[in-house]
Protein backbone atom coordinates (compact mmCIF):
# COMPACT_ATOMS: atom_id res chain seq x y z
CA UNK A 1 0.00 0.00 0.00
CA UNK A 2 1.49 3.42 -1.13
CA UNK A 3 2.10 5.58 2.19
CA UNK A 4 -0.50 8.08 1.01
CA UNK A 5 -2.95 5.37 1.11
CA UNK A 6 -1.71 3.71 4.35
CA UNK A 7 -1.92 7.14 6.39
CA UNK A 8 -5.10 8.44 5.15
CA UNK A 9 -6.77 4.88 5.90
CA UNK A 10 -5.06 5.21 9.63
CA UNK A 11 -7.03 8.25 10.17
CA UNK A 12 -10.30 6.87 8.86
CA UNK A 13 -10.89 4.40 11.09
CA UNK A 14 -12.22 7.80 13.08
CA UNK A 15 -13.80 9.20 10.17
CA UNK A 16 -13.69 8.83 6.50
CA UNK A 17 -15.04 12.84 5.94
CA UNK A 18 -13.03 14.77 3.62
CA UNK A 19 -13.44 18.82 4.04
CA UNK A 20 -13.78 20.88 0.90
CA UNK A 21 -12.48 24.00 2.84
CA UNK A 22 -14.07 26.11 -0.04
CA UNK A 23 -14.53 30.34 0.24
CA UNK A 24 -14.92 32.96 -1.51
CA UNK A 25 -11.56 33.70 -2.15
CA UNK A 26 -11.47 36.98 -2.82
CA UNK A 27 -12.82 36.96 1.35
CA UNK A 28 -10.65 38.49 3.46
CA UNK A 29 -9.00 36.10 6.48
CA UNK A 30 -8.50 33.26 4.65
CA UNK A 31 -6.12 31.37 6.37
CA UNK A 32 -7.83 32.57 9.33
CA UNK A 33 -11.00 30.91 8.26
CA UNK A 34 -9.14 27.60 7.43
CA UNK A 35 -7.17 27.48 10.54
CA UNK A 36 -10.03 27.67 12.32
CA UNK A 37 -11.85 24.74 10.78
CA UNK A 38 -8.99 22.37 11.01
CA UNK A 39 -8.76 23.16 14.93
CA UNK A 40 -12.43 23.02 15.42
CA UNK A 41 -12.99 20.24 13.24
CA UNK A 42 -10.14 17.94 13.02
CA UNK A 43 -12.18 15.32 15.36
CA UNK A 44 -14.62 14.93 12.77
CA UNK A 45 -12.47 14.29 9.57
CA UNK A 46 -9.15 12.80 8.37
CA UNK A 47 -8.24 15.19 5.53
CA UNK A 48 -9.01 18.87 4.23
CA UNK A 49 -9.20 19.36 0.48
CA UNK A 50 -8.35 23.06 -0.77
CA UNK A 51 -9.35 23.92 -4.38
CA UNK A 52 -7.60 25.57 -6.85
CA UNK A 53 -9.26 29.13 -6.04
CA UNK A 54 -8.55 29.23 -2.38
CA UNK A 55 -4.95 28.38 -3.33
CA UNK A 56 -4.69 31.44 -6.00
CA UNK A 57 -4.75 34.34 -3.14
CA UNK A 58 -2.31 32.64 -0.80
CA UNK A 59 1.27 32.71 -0.92
CA UNK A 60 4.12 29.93 -0.22
CA UNK A 61 4.05 30.57 3.58
CA UNK A 62 0.49 30.87 4.19
CA UNK A 63 0.04 27.44 2.63
CA UNK A 64 2.70 26.21 4.16
CA UNK A 65 0.61 27.28 7.65
CA UNK A 66 -2.01 25.83 7.04
CA UNK A 67 -0.92 22.26 5.62
CA UNK A 68 1.53 22.45 8.81
CA UNK A 69 -1.39 22.97 11.15
CA UNK A 70 -3.52 20.23 9.18
CA UNK A 71 -0.98 17.41 10.06
CA UNK A 72 -0.54 18.71 13.51
CA UNK A 73 -3.77 17.99 13.93
CA UNK A 74 -4.00 14.73 12.12
CA UNK A 75 -5.41 15.39 8.48
CA UNK A 76 -4.18 14.84 5.22
CA UNK A 77 -3.96 17.62 2.95
CA UNK A 78 -5.68 17.40 -0.95
CA UNK A 79 -4.68 19.96 -3.22
CA UNK A 80 -7.48 19.90 -5.79
CA UNK A 81 -6.44 22.05 -8.81
CA UNK A 82 -7.75 18.93 -10.99
CA UNK A 83 -3.67 19.10 -13.03
CA UNK A 84 -3.80 18.45 -16.77
CA UNK A 85 -1.07 19.57 -18.67
CA UNK A 86 1.78 18.19 -20.58
CA UNK A 87 4.36 16.25 -18.25
CA UNK A 88 7.30 18.87 -17.73
CA UNK A 89 4.04 21.26 -16.24
CA UNK A 90 3.19 18.45 -14.09
CA UNK A 91 5.85 17.64 -12.79
CA UNK A 92 7.22 21.07 -11.86
CA UNK A 93 3.44 21.50 -10.30
CA UNK A 94 3.44 18.85 -8.34
CA UNK A 95 6.94 19.10 -7.70
CA UNK A 96 5.97 22.37 -5.66
CA UNK A 97 2.63 21.14 -4.41
CA UNK A 98 4.81 18.58 -2.37
CA UNK A 99 7.28 21.33 -1.26
CA UNK A 100 4.75 23.22 0.12
CA UNK A 101 3.66 20.16 2.07
CA UNK A 102 0.66 19.05 0.52
CA UNK A 103 0.01 15.10 0.62
CA UNK A 104 -1.93 14.67 -2.55
CA UNK A 105 -2.97 16.28 -5.92
CA UNK A 106 -6.22 15.27 -7.82
CA UNK A 107 -5.55 14.78 -11.24
CA UNK A 108 -7.47 15.33 -14.28
CA UNK A 109 -7.04 12.29 -16.86
CA UNK A 110 -7.66 13.45 -20.27
CA UNK A 111 -4.46 14.32 -20.40
CA UNK A 112 -3.96 10.82 -20.72
CA UNK A 113 -2.84 7.44 -19.83
CA UNK A 114 1.43 8.13 -20.19
CA UNK A 115 1.67 11.39 -18.53
CA UNK A 116 -1.38 9.93 -15.75
CA UNK A 117 0.94 7.27 -14.94
CA UNK A 118 4.45 9.65 -14.89
CA UNK A 119 2.39 11.15 -12.03
CA UNK A 120 1.72 8.62 -9.92
CA UNK A 121 5.12 7.13 -10.19
CA UNK A 122 6.60 10.35 -9.45
CA UNK A 123 4.40 11.50 -6.46
CA UNK A 124 4.91 7.85 -5.08
CA UNK A 125 8.66 7.93 -4.94
CA UNK A 126 8.19 10.78 -2.27
CA UNK A 127 5.04 8.96 -0.53
CA UNK A 128 2.48 11.31 -2.22
CA UNK A 129 -0.94 10.40 -3.47
CA UNK A 130 -2.35 10.99 -6.79
CA UNK A 131 -6.29 10.71 -6.89
CA UNK A 132 -7.97 10.51 -10.63
CA UNK A 133 -11.23 12.51 -11.51
CA UNK A 134 -13.32 9.86 -12.98
CA UNK A 135 -17.11 10.75 -13.01
CA UNK A 136 -17.77 14.27 -11.56
CA UNK A 137 -20.83 15.19 -9.38
CA UNK A 138 -22.60 18.20 -11.18
CA UNK A 139 -25.52 16.66 -13.37
CA UNK A 140 -24.37 17.54 -16.89
CA UNK A 141 -21.15 15.48 -15.97
CA UNK A 142 -23.63 12.56 -18.16
CA UNK A 143 -22.91 14.17 -21.14
CA UNK A 144 -19.15 14.48 -21.15
CA UNK A 145 -17.93 11.34 -18.62
CA UNK A 146 -20.54 8.88 -19.94
CA UNK A 147 -19.32 9.48 -23.37
CA UNK A 148 -19.16 6.85 -25.48
CA UNK A 149 -15.02 6.06 -26.82
CA UNK A 150 -13.42 4.01 -28.67
CA UNK A 151 -9.59 3.64 -27.67
CA UNK A 152 -8.36 0.75 -29.89
CA UNK A 153 -10.12 1.90 -33.30
CA UNK A 154 -8.87 -1.39 -34.72
CA UNK A 155 -10.67 -3.44 -32.58
CA UNK A 156 -13.83 -1.11 -32.74
CA UNK A 157 -14.22 -2.07 -28.64
CA UNK A 158 -16.64 1.14 -27.30
CA UNK A 159 -16.73 1.97 -23.47
CA UNK A 160 -17.71 4.80 -21.79
CA UNK A 161 -15.11 7.56 -21.15
CA UNK A 162 -15.43 7.71 -17.05
CA UNK A 163 -14.78 3.22 -17.66
CA UNK A 164 -11.45 4.03 -19.93
CA UNK A 165 -10.29 6.70 -16.99
CA UNK A 166 -11.09 4.34 -14.37
CA UNK A 167 -9.06 1.66 -16.16
CA UNK A 168 -6.09 4.40 -16.27
CA UNK A 169 -6.52 4.73 -12.30
CA UNK A 170 -5.84 1.00 -11.78
CA UNK A 171 -3.05 0.70 -14.73
CA UNK A 172 -0.65 3.45 -13.23
CA UNK A 173 -1.56 2.73 -10.02
CA UNK A 174 -3.06 5.34 -8.82
CA UNK A 175 -4.35 5.76 -5.53
CA UNK A 176 -7.68 6.63 -5.79
CA UNK A 177 -10.15 7.94 -7.47
CA UNK A 178 -13.27 11.17 -7.74
CA UNK A 179 -16.93 9.64 -8.40
CA UNK A 180 -19.99 12.01 -7.57
CA UNK A 181 -22.16 11.24 -4.92
CA UNK A 182 -24.75 11.96 -6.91
CA UNK A 183 -23.65 8.58 -9.31
CA UNK A 184 -24.82 5.95 -6.92
CA UNK A 185 -25.13 3.54 -9.30
CA UNK A 186 -21.14 4.02 -11.44
CA UNK A 187 -19.74 4.24 -7.67
CA UNK A 188 -21.06 0.72 -7.07
CA UNK A 189 -19.48 -0.29 -10.48
CA UNK A 190 -16.34 1.43 -10.07
CA UNK A 191 -16.07 -0.50 -7.01
CA UNK A 192 -16.71 -4.11 -8.40
CA UNK A 193 -14.02 -3.19 -11.46
CA UNK A 194 -11.02 -1.80 -8.87
CA UNK A 195 -11.65 -3.63 -5.45
CA UNK A 196 -9.20 -2.53 -2.95
CA UNK A 197 -6.91 -1.14 -5.76
CA UNK A 198 -8.50 2.20 -5.57
CA UNK A 199 -10.01 4.18 -2.98
CA UNK A 200 -13.43 5.94 -4.36
CA UNK A 201 -13.52 9.59 -3.27
CA UNK A 202 -17.14 11.14 -3.49
CA UNK A 203 -18.00 15.20 -3.40
CA UNK A 204 -21.44 15.83 -3.62
CA UNK A 205 -22.76 14.74 -0.05
CA UNK A 206 -25.82 17.35 1.16
CA UNK A 207 -26.13 20.51 -0.67
CA UNK A 208 -25.79 18.45 -4.17
CA UNK A 209 -27.90 15.05 -2.87
CA UNK A 210 -25.90 12.68 -2.11
CA UNK A 211 -26.46 10.56 0.17
CA UNK A 212 -24.25 9.21 2.88
CA UNK A 213 -25.61 5.79 3.40
CA UNK A 214 -26.60 5.00 0.17
CA UNK A 215 -22.59 6.06 -1.52
CA UNK A 216 -21.48 4.21 1.82
CA UNK A 217 -23.46 1.17 0.89
CA UNK A 218 -22.43 1.45 -2.96
CA UNK A 219 -18.53 1.33 -2.09
CA UNK A 220 -17.40 4.77 -1.21
CA UNK A 221 -14.55 4.83 1.05
CA UNK A 222 -13.58 8.80 1.55
CA UNK A 223 -16.58 11.45 1.47
CA UNK A 224 -15.82 15.16 0.23
CA UNK A 225 -18.22 18.14 2.04
CA UNK A 226 -18.24 21.28 1.81
CA UNK A 227 -21.18 23.69 1.89
CA UNK A 228 -23.28 21.15 4.09
CA UNK A 229 -20.23 21.71 6.93
CA UNK A 230 -19.19 25.69 6.26
CA UNK A 231 -22.99 26.96 6.09
CA UNK A 232 -24.61 25.58 8.78
CA UNK A 233 -25.13 27.65 11.59
CA UNK A 234 -22.82 24.80 13.55
CA UNK A 235 -19.91 23.06 11.37
CA UNK A 236 -18.83 20.99 14.10
CA UNK A 237 -22.39 19.52 14.51
CA UNK A 238 -23.20 19.20 10.84
CA UNK A 239 -19.88 17.10 10.62
CA UNK A 240 -20.68 15.21 13.70
CA UNK A 241 -24.21 14.49 12.41
CA UNK A 242 -22.63 13.42 9.11
CA UNK A 243 -20.26 11.25 10.95
CA UNK A 244 -22.82 9.72 12.24
CA UNK A 245 -24.82 9.01 9.60
CA UNK A 246 -21.82 6.72 8.50
CA UNK A 247 -22.39 4.47 11.46
P1 LIG B 1 -20.00 20.80 -1.66
O1 LIG B 1 -20.15 22.18 -1.10
O2 LIG B 1 -20.94 20.52 -2.78
O3 LIG B 1 -18.49 20.80 -2.25
O4 LIG B 1 -20.03 19.74 -0.60
C1 LIG B 1 -17.95 19.77 -2.99
C2 LIG B 1 -16.50 20.01 -3.18
O5 LIG B 1 -15.98 19.01 -4.04
C3 LIG B 1 -15.60 19.60 -5.28
N1 LIG B 1 -16.27 18.79 -6.26
C4 LIG B 1 -15.66 17.98 -7.07
N2 LIG B 1 -14.36 17.75 -7.19
N3 LIG B 1 -14.91 16.18 -8.84
C5 LIG B 1 -13.99 16.84 -8.09
O6 LIG B 1 -12.78 16.60 -8.24
C6 LIG B 1 -16.22 16.37 -8.75
O7 LIG B 1 -17.02 15.74 -9.40
C7 LIG B 1 -16.59 17.34 -7.82
N4 LIG B 1 -17.80 17.76 -7.46
C8 LIG B 1 -17.55 18.68 -6.48
C9 LIG B 1 -16.06 21.01 -5.32
O8 LIG B 1 -15.15 21.83 -6.01
C10 LIG B 1 -16.12 21.32 -3.85
O9 LIG B 1 -14.82 21.66 -3.38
Amino acid sequence: MTKFKTRILKFSTQSRIILANDYDSREKKLVQHTIRNIETLHEYLCAIKLNFHLLLPLGKKEIIRINKTAHQHGLQTIADIKLNDIGNTNEITTKTLWDFGFDAVIVNPIMGAQSLKKIVTSAHRQDKGVIVLCHMSAPEAKASYELSVNPFPTIRIKTKLYKLFLDWAISSKSDGIIVGATYPKIIKYCKEVSGKKLDIYSPGIGTQGGDVKQVIRNGSDFLIVGRTILNSKNPASAAKRLLLADI
